[in-house]
Order: C-alpha cells, then structure tokens, then sequence
C-alpha cells in the first residue's frame, strides 16, 4: 500500500512528465523569419576579399589591352597599375561592406579630364559581368554590384560622347 506521502510524490512526478513531454510539443516554435538573422553584407555575400581580388584583378586589365580603352593607360608603368588594382580592390571592398579602408583620391578628381565616355565605361561594365560570372557570384549580388557601379558613372564619365 502506498503512504500519503509517496501518492503525492508519484503524482507530482508524473504531472512533471507530462508538463515536460507536453508542453514543447504544443509551444509554437518561432517562425523562421529573414527579420530576426542578421542581414549579410554584399560583400560577404558575394564570397569576401578573395572574390572581390580576383574580380578586379580579371576585369580591370582588360581595359589595358582592350582597343576601346587601352589608350587610357598608355605610359603607365607596372607599380602604377599594380596600385590601381590595389585601389580598386580596397574601393570595392569598401563599397560593398567591406572591412577595407578606401584610399584612392577622389573618382571625380582622378577621372576629370580623361574624357572617358559612356561607351567606354560600358567596356569595363562588361568586363566585370564577365568576372562576376567567371567567379560564380550569384545572380542577385551580381544586380547589386552592378548597381553601385553604375552609380559610379557620372564620377567616371565626363563626357556624353567624343565627337567623330
Ligand atoms: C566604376 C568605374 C571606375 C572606377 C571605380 C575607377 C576607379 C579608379 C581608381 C580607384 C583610380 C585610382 C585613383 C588614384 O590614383 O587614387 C582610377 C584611376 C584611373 N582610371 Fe578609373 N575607374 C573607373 C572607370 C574607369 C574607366 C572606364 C577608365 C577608362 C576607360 C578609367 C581610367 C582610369 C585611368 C587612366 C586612371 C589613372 C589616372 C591617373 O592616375 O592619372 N577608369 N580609377
């Protein structure tokens, strides 16, 4: 025969167990919601310093070869170019996100009296499509990079279009 005592123990065991079994079966789990994770930078989205290095360093040199474009760098010499792609990394990576401190003079100022025109700022539009996709950047970090390139233009281009 069970005592007072220990009727009272079993049944508050058993109210335990069925409270514990019970209650996590019947308490809504919080919805996953894009809200509550932290949102990732373009930057680490687009697979951080490595991808933004090799972006650069893929697209940029073309505009050194391209007939469009080669004109521009004529004369530059090899430590020149190699800062320039430095500078260009570190602004990407800025732009994006990035933990990278900028350190090229301003675009407006550099860029002024170059007389780059749209066309020839399309070029290393597409040059850099080309790497986003060579390095396998998803289609929405592509857009988004895109984006803030093209918000670039009117720093770069000067000039609507070189008379013929
Ligand atoms: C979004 C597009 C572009 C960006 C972000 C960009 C960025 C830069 C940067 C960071 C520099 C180095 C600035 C410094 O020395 O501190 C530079 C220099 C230069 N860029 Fe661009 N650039 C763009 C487009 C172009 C285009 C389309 C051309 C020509 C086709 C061009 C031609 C040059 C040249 C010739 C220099 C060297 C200027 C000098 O030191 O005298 N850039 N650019």
């Amino acid at each position: 025969m069970l005592t007072d005592t220990r009727r009272f123990i079993l049944a508050s065991l058993c109210a335990f167990l069925l409270v514990a079994i019970w209650n996590p079966l019947f308490t809504p789990v919080p919805a996953y919601s894009e809200e509550s994770q932290p949102k990732k930078s373009l930057y680490e989205r687009m697979g951080g310093y490595d991808v933004v290095s090799a972006i650069v360093e893929d697209a940029i040199p073309k505009l050194w070869d391209d007939p469009q474009t080669a004109s521009f760098f004529v004369g530059m010499g090899t430590d020149t170019r190699e800062m320039l792609l430095q500078k260009n990394k570190n602004l990407m990576c800025y732009n994006t996100g990035g933990p990278c401190k900028p350190f090229n003079r301003p675009l407006e100022k550099v860029h002024a009296g170059l007389n780059v025109t749209d066309k020839e700022f399309n070029v290393l539009l597409q040059y850099i499509k080309k790497a986003l996709i060579k390095y396998h950047v998803g289609s929405q970090e592509q857009d988004e990079l895109m984006a803030k390139i093209e918000g670039l233009r009117p720093y770069i281009v000067q000039q609507k279009e070189k008379a013929k």
